[in-house]
């Protein structure tokens, strides 16, 4: 794993250059993006490199780490809007290059049918990821099997917690999500992690140095070839 302690804002730069020499090298790049918090200052750089005419996506494909169950792509806290509003209606990415899982269809067929379209585009080149508080990556919850591919989660409380901000009330957050797998996401070539602030640092800690368990789901990508963390001083206090 390489380890970057840096601002968020410089993480976004360094990160957006990533991007940048990717899509230069291999134009139609399948791209792995997240939703949360943590991505908007990465989305915010690629936006502005791509006015700046520094970058397009006209030939990439991306593919989404999960999806609120239930949520339909119109509802404002879908993930599908969320993408639709802070990246993909900013940046020249054809819309039907950009794929999230469906919270409509929690059909097996539907999960099956979402590898198939990640193995027909070749596979993902760089998956972008969050962790969460729980060490959660995607929606894949503590105990998540490693060895899991696309498929239906229920939300544990802390992550439904750690939501309910952008939810009028707890109730109103979906209790269960679909998800790329641990496995789908281990397969992607290349994976950026990051995280921000003192709520992550034990997560961190744990999934950087301690056992490989599926009980912090994040430790899994210690056995990846190409993971890059970026990290601010407060999301790397112990380590
Ligand atoms: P956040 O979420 O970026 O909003 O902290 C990360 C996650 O839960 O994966």
């Amino acid at each position: 794993m390489k380890l970057i302690v840096t601002t968020k804002e410089d993480a976004a730069k360094q990160a957006a250059e990533l991007y940048r020499a990717l899509l230069r090298q291999k134009q139609n790049a399948v791209l792995g993006f997240a939703t949360g918090s943590t991505p908007l200052a990465l989305y915010t750089e690629l936006i502005r490199a791509y006015q700046k005419g520094e970058i397009s996506f006209q030939h990439a494909v991306s593919f989404n780490l999960d999806e609120y169950a239930g949520l339909d792509e119109n509802h404002p806290q879908s993930y599908r809007a969320f993408m639709n509003k802070n990246l993909f209606s900013r940046i020249d990415i054809p819309m039907e290059h950009t794929h999230v899982p469906n919270g409509k269809d929690t059909s097996a067929e539907q999960m099956d049918a979402y590898e198939a379209m990640i193995r027909a585009a070749g596979g993902i080149d760089l998956q972008l990821l969050g962790i969460g508080q729980n060490g959660h990556i995607g929606f894949n919850e503590p105990g998540t099997p490693f060895d899991s591919t696309t498929h239906v989660v229920r939300l544990s409380q802390s992550t439904r917690n750690a939501n309910a901000r952008f939810f009028s009330s707890i109730d109103e957050v979906p209790k269960e999500a679909v998800s790329m797998g641990i496995k789908t996401v281990m397969n992607a070539r290349a994976i950026l992690l990051f995280a921000q602030g003192a709520s992550k640092a034990k997560v961190v800690a744990a999934a950087v140095n301690g056992p490989v368990a599926e009980k912090v789901p994040a430790s899994i990508l210690q056995l990846h070839p190409d993971v890059t963390l970026y990290l601010d001083p407060e999301a790397a206090k112990y380590l």
